[in-house]
C-alpha cells in the first residue's frame, strides 16, 4: 500500500459521514491517505501519538475534523509541525459555530487553517491538500490545474432544469 501523504483525523466515527467527502475527494486526486479516529478530550494519547509521529511516517498535511469543544486540530497542531487543516464540524448545536470557533480561534505561533463548516469544509480540506502537495509534485500541479478547468467548464455549462 502507498504511504499516506494526508492523514484525516476525525473525532468521532459520527464525523465520517461528513468526512468521507474529504476521502472521496482526496482519492478523486490519487492522493494516499490514512484515517483514524482520535479525540483531544476522549482518546488524547492516541490524538498525541498520530500527530507526533506523522511527519517521520513521510505524511505531509493533517486534515482534523472535530464538533462542539473542537479542540482536535489545535492539539494536534501542538505536536506536530506539519500544516494542519481544520474542518469543523455542523455538531448539534449552534449550526457549526461553536466548533468554527473553537477551531480557527488558535494563539499566535500555532495555526490551524481552518476551512468552511461541514461539507464544503470537507471537500476543500481535499482541495488545499491538493494545492500544498502541487507546490512541490508536478503531476499533483496538472491535476489541480485540470480540476479548476472543469469545475470552471462545469458552471459555464450550467443549464437551468427547464432548459435543453
Ligand atoms: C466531537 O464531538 C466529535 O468530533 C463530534 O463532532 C462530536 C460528537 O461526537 P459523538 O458524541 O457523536 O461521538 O468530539
Amino acid at each position: 500500500m502507498e504511504k499516506p501523504l494526508v492523514s484525516i483525523i476525525m473525532g468521532s466515527l459520527s464525523d465520517w459521514d461528513t468526512m468521507r467527502y474529504c476521502a472521496e475527494t482526496l482519492q478523486k486526486f490519487n492522493i494516499p491517505y490514512e484515517r483514524n479516529v482520535a479525540s483531544a478530550h476522549r482518546t488524547p494519547q492516541k490524538a498525541f501519538e498520530l500527530a507526533s509521529t506523522a511527519k517521520e511516517r513521510g505524511v505531509k498535511i493533517i486534515i482534523a475534523a472535530a464538533g462542539g469543544a473542537a479542540h482536535l486540530a489545535g492539539v494536534l497542531a501542538a505536536h506536530s509541525p506539519l500544516p494542519i487543516l481544520g474542518v469543523p464540524m455542523k455538531g448539534w448545536a449552534f449550526d457549526g459555530l461553536d466548533s468554527l470557533l473553537s477551531t480557527v480561534q488558535m494563539p499566535r505561533g500555532v495555526p490551524v487553517l481552518t476551512l468552511a463548516v461541514g461539507k464544503a469544509g470537507a471537500v476543500n480540506a481535499a482541495v488545499a491538500a491538493l494545492e500544498i502537495l502541487a507546490l512541490s509534485d508536478d503531476s499533483y500541479a496538472a491535476t489541480l490545474e485540470d480540476f479548476r478547468r472543469a469545475q470552471t467548464q462545469d458552471v459555464l455549462n450550467a443549464k437551468f432544469p427547464d432548459e435543453k
